[in-house]
């Protein structure tokens, strides 16, 4: 029954580029409705593991599983229509467009224009900053506003699966608090996300769930507070020790 299958599943997946394997073998189940971050060394293969759930890189091995259906043959858009969202790491907005026109940009699969409008309407409710700055260059809001702009045209699709790649990059760390604030809120309307950060301290304190890659493996996985207190993950990301 898809109803009960995980969200994602992803078993025994390999992945790379050309000839050049970067996932050897990853097995990943989904916790519904879950904030899940991944951490891992640069070049762990944290951003390819996202790439290859919506459909950037195609697995060599191994199968993706999307509410219980096979998904690993669709194009990225046949699995934006399934649900699957990507939001990748650095600037993803057209600068010199509105807020709107980016928000826009983010409905154009959606093929009922009074879908679009209800969308558009429901994302300017949670986002009342993006609202206030409708008609502005998107290049002119701050960092954090960015950021919204991001997530709430991703939202426009009603992501069920939303993949987020490094969102606390270039935002002053009050900011960083808010977005992983708003990811954690996303969980609570149903949504599963997974998200890619390196800020790992204050990422595991927001999420709910954690998966440590080490060189394209599954190294260490569980509840975000018992990943933290790991000590091969103190010794990696923390210094070595944990703040109280
Ligand atoms: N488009 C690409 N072509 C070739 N190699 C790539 C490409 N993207 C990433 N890689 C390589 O794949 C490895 C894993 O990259 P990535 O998944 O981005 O790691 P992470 O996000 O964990 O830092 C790195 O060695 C990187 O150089
Ligand atoms: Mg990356």
């Amino acid at each position: 029954m898809a109803s009960e299958a995980p969200v994602l599943e992803m078993r025994g997946v390999v992945a790379g580029y050309g000839r050049l394997t970067i996932l050897r073998g990853i097995d990943f189940v989904a916790q519904r409705g879950r904030l899940t971050t991944f951490i891992g060394a640069n070049g762990a293969g944290k951003s390819t593991v996202f790439k290859t759930v919506f459909g950037l890189v195609r697995p060599t091995g191994g199968e993706i599983l999307f509410e219980g259906e096979r998904i690993d043959g669709l194009s990225p858009r046949a699995r934006m229509e399934r649900g699957i969202v990507f939001v990748p790491q650095g600037r993803n907005l057209f600068p010199r467009m509105t807020v709107r026109q980016n928000l826009e940009l983010g409905g154009v699969v959606l093929r009922d224009a009074a879908l679009r409008a209800r969308r558009m309407e429901a994302t300017l409710e949670r986002f009342p900053r993006l609202r206030e700055r409708i008609e502005a260059q998107a290049s002119t809001l701050s960092g954090g506003e960015q950021k919204q702009l991001e997530v709430g045209r991703a939202l426009l699709l009603e992501p069920r699966l939303l993949l987020i790649d490094e969102p606390s990059i270039g935002l002053a760390p009050r900011i960083v608090a808010d977005v992983f604030a708003l990811l954690r809120d996303l969980t609570d309307h149903g949504v599963t996300v997974l998200m890619v950060e390196q800020n790992v301290r204050s990422a595991l304190r927001a999420s709910h769930l954690a998966v440590a890659l080490e060189q394209g493996r599954v190294a260490l996985e569980g509840p975000s507070d018992s990943v933290i207190e790991d000590p091969r993950v103190r010794a990696m990301f923390l210094g070595g020790h944990v703040a109280a």
